[in-house]
């Protein structure tokens, strides 16, 4: 089959790790007689440098009008000035907004062949299998007023936190309806005690559950769930939160898969759906060819999976980043890497052989 793929790799070790999620799609391509069709665009710093903003509209075209989006990361040290009129991150948000991608899935699994590489003991990552459902394009990201203003008590900054409850339905049902395919546990992340728009998650959470019940409803506050994902993790299935919760919860929970690197993630599975890894531009080391690539390439198989129904082309790739890891290469990120670490492009290149 013919697919129309929108790559925006973004800056840092974006490109670098997205080449690698590429890379995995033509393995498939060849492996399984489909032709994928790239379409490069500018996104983030890269594009503020070239074009004046960090989304242009040729590009926002190009991802409309793809059957998905596989996306890198923006950002970094040259455009992070405060009083900057545009950041990249922008173009980031507003592709979401643009594509409408309200629910951002983030599986976190754990290899048992890295539970070693982990901070956390083994006995704690045991049985970890758990689904983030972060909401991705309401809250404070996007709630309006927002800005900074001269007040007669001088500058204010402001950032609005605000929930329709159709806005929350909806990501709430997304929630549902995958814990209902999987252990049939759901637990709902607010801070209902101290936020508004926390009661009208809860109470929303509460009504749907009549709707579910398959599923179990569990509520719990941020801050305790935040604990508890380091302290039980395996007691989670999955787990929905709102958009600023949700990013913070998964950068949390890549500690239990040993890195960042590791963790993929898929918004909007109805075309053109939207997949980029969790992590960022990881200025610390980007342009050094070390970077982690799986998440890229675990991205590229979400996609295969969820917007372009390859279910068997999926499992093939989830299956070549698992033997690529029994074989035990590890990029440097993975604290038993060593002195022997592999590089992106090896990383890529043994999943790609592995695939096909
Ligand atoms: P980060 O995720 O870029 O990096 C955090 C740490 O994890 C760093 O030590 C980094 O080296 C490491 N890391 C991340 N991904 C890795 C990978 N694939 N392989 C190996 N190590 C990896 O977060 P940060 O440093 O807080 O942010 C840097 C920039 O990235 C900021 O400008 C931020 O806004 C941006 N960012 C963008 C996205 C995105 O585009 N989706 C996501 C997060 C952060
Ligand atoms: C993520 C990132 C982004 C977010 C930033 C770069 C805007 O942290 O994708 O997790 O907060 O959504
Ligand atoms: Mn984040």
């Amino acid at each position: 089959m013919d697919f129309n793929i929108a790559v925006l790799g973004g800056d840092g070790i974006g490109p670098e790790v997205t080449a690698e999620g590429v890379k995995a799609m033509q393995a498939v391509g060849r492996a399984f007689g489909h032709n994928f069709t790239l379409e490069y665009g500018d996104v983030g710093g890269i594009s503020i440098d070239r074009h004046g903003t960090p989304l242009t509209d040729g590009v926002r075209e190009l991802a409309t009008s793809a059957d998905a989006v596989l996306f890198g990361a923006v950002g970094g040290p040259k455009w992070d000035d405060p009083s900057a009129p545009t950041r990249p991150e922008d173009g980031l948000l507003a592709l979401r907004a643009h594509l409408n991608v309200f629910a951002n899935i983030r599986p976190v699994k754990v290899y048992p062949e890295l539970t070693d590489s982990s901070v956390l003991k083994p006995h704690v990552l045991e049985g970890v299998d758990m689904v983030v459902v972060r909401e991705l394009t309401g809250g404070l990201y996007y709630a309006q007023p927002k800005g900074r203003t001269q007040t007669p008590q001088g500058i204010v900054g402001v950032d609005t936190m605000r929930y329709s409850e159709s806005e929350i339905e909806r990501v709430l049902r997304v929630g549902f309806e995958l814990a209902r395919g999987r252990r049939g546990k759901l637990t709902s992340v607010d801070k209902a005690n101290v936020l508004e728009t926390s009661r009208l998650w809860r109470a929303t959470a509460t009504r749907l559950a009549d709707e579910y019940p398959d599923v179990e409803l569990e509520h719990a506050l941020v801050d305790a769930c935040a604990m508890q994902i380091v302290l039980r993790p395996a007691s989670y299935d999955v787990i929905v939160a709102e958009n600023t919760f949700g990013d913070i919860l998964t950068d949390e929970a890549a500690i239990l898969a040993a890195s960042m690197g590791l963790l993929p993630s898929e918004a909007g599975a109805r075309t053109p759906g939207f997949y980029e890894p969790i992590h960022g531009t990881a200025p610390d080391i980007a342009g050094q060819g070390i970077a982690n690539p799986c998440g890229s390439i675990l991205s590229a198989a979400m996609m295969l999976r969820y917007s372009l129904g390859l279910t068997e082309e999926a499992a093939a790739v989830d299956r070549a980043v698992q033997t690529v890891l029994e074989q035990g290469y590890r990029t440097a990120d993975i604290a038993t890497a060593g002195d022997a670490a592999t590089g992106t492009t090896q990383m890529g290149d043994l999943v790609a052989n592995a695939i096909g």
